[in-house]
């Protein structure tokens, strides 16, 4: 299967940005984890990471017929974007939707996604641990789905 891995905004400060709230691994070490776990699951993962929105529509668009699933965690885009669900809606692939801070017990405003009721399914509040789960997720969900 191709799972691409989708980072928004900022999240290449990981690490360095509000540790407190977003944890001490780097977008680095995540994607290593990840890399590892699909590697043992015949997986073939392709992670972007941009600050910019018209990036992750564009990459989301170029994932038709080149992608089985998407693990998105759009950042401050998700609060915003809905240029970002049209363009999922676009593709129809499915995706699950990462948060690593737990978005429903911080400030109101990020409450709202303009994808959650899009997606397959939302992880937050678990940390870097939820792309985990995510993948994990997906994986499960193709492999019964197609054989
Ligand atoms: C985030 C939560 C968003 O509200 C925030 O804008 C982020 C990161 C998270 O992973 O917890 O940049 O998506």
């Amino acid at each position: 299967y191709r799972i691409l891995v989708l980072n928004g905004p900022n999240l290449n400060m990981l690490g360095v940005r509000e540790p407190a709230v977003y944890g001490a691994a780097t977008l680095d070490n995540i994607i290593t984890d990840l890399t590892e776990q699909a590697a043992a699951k015949s997986v073939e993962l392709t992670h972007i990471q941009s600050n910019a929105e018209h990036e992750l529509v564009t990459a989301i668009q170029q994932s038709l017929g080149k992608q089985d699933y998407i693990l998105i965690n759009p950042a401050a885009f998700t609060h915003t974007s809905v240029a970002i669900r049209d363009a999922l809606l676009a593709v129809a692939i499915p995706f699950i939707e990462v948060h690593l801070s737990n978005v429903h017990a911080r400030e109101n405003f990020r409450r709202h996604s303009y994808l959650a009721d899009i997606a397959k399914g939302v992880i937050c509040g678990l940390g870097a641990k939820g792309y985990h789960y995510a993948l994990d997720a997906a994986v499960t969900a193709l492999q019964t789905t197609k054989q």
